[in-house]
């Protein structure tokens, strides 16, 4: 169920009017509902008993207080570099249940990851494993590993994975995995416990997961006949979620359906990594009209949200629904570009939409939670926006609107 929905003509996020925390926050802002966030864990997190576990992708959103939520909910974490570690250690996580993920950790970052105690590296190449290997001997510790695989699963067989096949800078490729164990388990300072993969993102269909399941399986049995016994499989993020009139599976029957691979393989810990699936549909994005520009064939409603607070559009022409924040029949003629204020064609939140709206109207960008306020930039000069957590009637500020000082804070005059 969506926790933002039109009352009496208005937009709420939960039990709070849209126009309110307008009023009370200013524009552009991000607005994320803490019901929906947890409502979204949950559904994973049942479907997942212990041993099996869920780690967020903290890149999605990784807003403190929203790592705060799932924390209290007892969520693992995907990490891709120590600034991340850091920002769940910061809100509460357990290092313990942390997976750290990505082509380039550097030195420092290993070192960081391993003091702090996270429960598993996910290695990408065998540089990275001997990397690893060193730090952790010469502190004396053990680095718990998992061989990030690609597993190669057929693009043609499913055209709508973006990063199934591109993704060849990720993991190892599958003709090279039984050596790279080999190597792997006769290093020091390692214990090899499983083996990880992530076929790319905003999948709506269960099959490539079940390919590359299957696949990663094979490969598991066959490193446990060489003696090498694997405890983790981590089936990495990329499920979907509904942003138009896509139609990803449900939490449960994406789950079930994984696990029910694992029949035969009852030593294995099953491990997610949703970001997507657990942020998009909890957070949108407020923006007023600024001026409405009308041309012979197409109108143009300036707002005051820019490519900067809200790149998705701009990037990947991804959909963003667009709704009036007080509730109108779509009735304009003439199709509108929704805009921003950055100077760049490119600069847009919504193609040829029918949105009725005046200079003076909030706008709600829907399904902006994830790799929406973690992508923003300064371009332009323009602060980020607020972020807010709402918690039925109450509204957190769990951002600040950057002021126009801390842009420049860091830089320096010549003498
Ligand atoms: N695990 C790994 C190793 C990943 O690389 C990613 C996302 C995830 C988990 C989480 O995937 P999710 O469940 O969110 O699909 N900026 C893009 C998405 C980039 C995703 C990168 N990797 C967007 O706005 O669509």
């Amino acid at each position: 169920m969506s926790e933002f929905v039109y009352r009496n003509g208005v937009l709420h996020a939960e039990q709070t009017p849209m126009t309110t925390i307008a009023e009370n926050f200013g524009t552009p802002c991000y607005v994320y509902s803490r019901a929906a966030i947890e409502q979204n864990w949950r559904a994973f997190e049942e479907q997942l008993p212990a041993p099996h576990q869920a780690c967020y992708a903290v890149k999605a959103n990784s807003n403190l207080a929203v790592l705060q939520v799932l924390a209290l909910m007892g969520a693992g974490f995907d990490v891709v570099s120590g600034g991340e570690i850091a920002r769940v250690l910061q809100a509460g996580g357990d290092a313990g249940k942390i997976v750290f993920s990505g082509v380039g950790k550097s030195r420092s970052e290993i070192e960081y990851a391993l003091d702090a105690g996270i429960a598993q590296f996910n290695v990408e190449s065998s540089a990275e494993l001997e990397r690893i290997s060193e730090i952790a001997s010469a502190r004396q510790l053990v680095a718990r590993v998992s061989l990030r695989v690609n597993p190669d699963v057929d693009a043609k067989t499913h055209p709508y994975i973006a990063t199934g096949l591109e993704a060849n800078k990720f993991g190892i490729p599958m003709g090279e995995a039984m050596q790279t164990y080999r190597l792997a388990a006769g290093l020091p300072g390692l214990q090899v416990i499983g083996a990880d993969c992530h076929i790319g993102s905003q999948l709506t269909e269960i099959e490539p997961f079940l390919d590359a399941m299957d696949r990663m399986l094979q490969l598991i049995d066959k490193l446990a006949a060489e003696g090498i016994q694997l405890t983790h499989l981590d089936m990495g993020g990329g499920l979907g979620v509904a942003y138009a009139d896509e139609k990803p599976p449900a939490v449960a029957d994406y789950i079930q359906a994984l696990l029910g691979k694992l029949v035969d393989h009852p030593q294995l810990a099953l491990y997610l990594e949703p970001g997507r699936a657990i942020v998009a549909n909890a957070g949108v994005m407020l923006t007023r009209v600024e001026y409405i520009k009308e041309s012979e064939k197409k109108d143009f409603v300036i707002v005051d949200a820019g490519m900067n607070d809200m790149l998705r559009p701009s990037l990947y022409q991804a959909f963003h629904e667009i709704l009036n924040v007080r509730e109108q029949s779509p009735s304009r003629s003439k199709p509108a570009d929704i805009v921003g204020p950055v100077c760049e064609t490119g600069d847009f939140l919504g193609h040829n939409r029918t949105i009725t709206a005046s200079a003076g109207d909030l706008l709600a960008v829907k399904s902006a939670g994830a790799y929406g306020f973690a992508m923003s930039s300064n371009y332009n000069t323009r602060v980020r926006p607020a972020e807010l957590m709402v918690d039925g009637d109450q509204v957190h500020i769990i951002r600040q609107r950057e002021q126009l000082e801390q842009l420049w804070q860091s830089e320096h005059l010549l003498p």
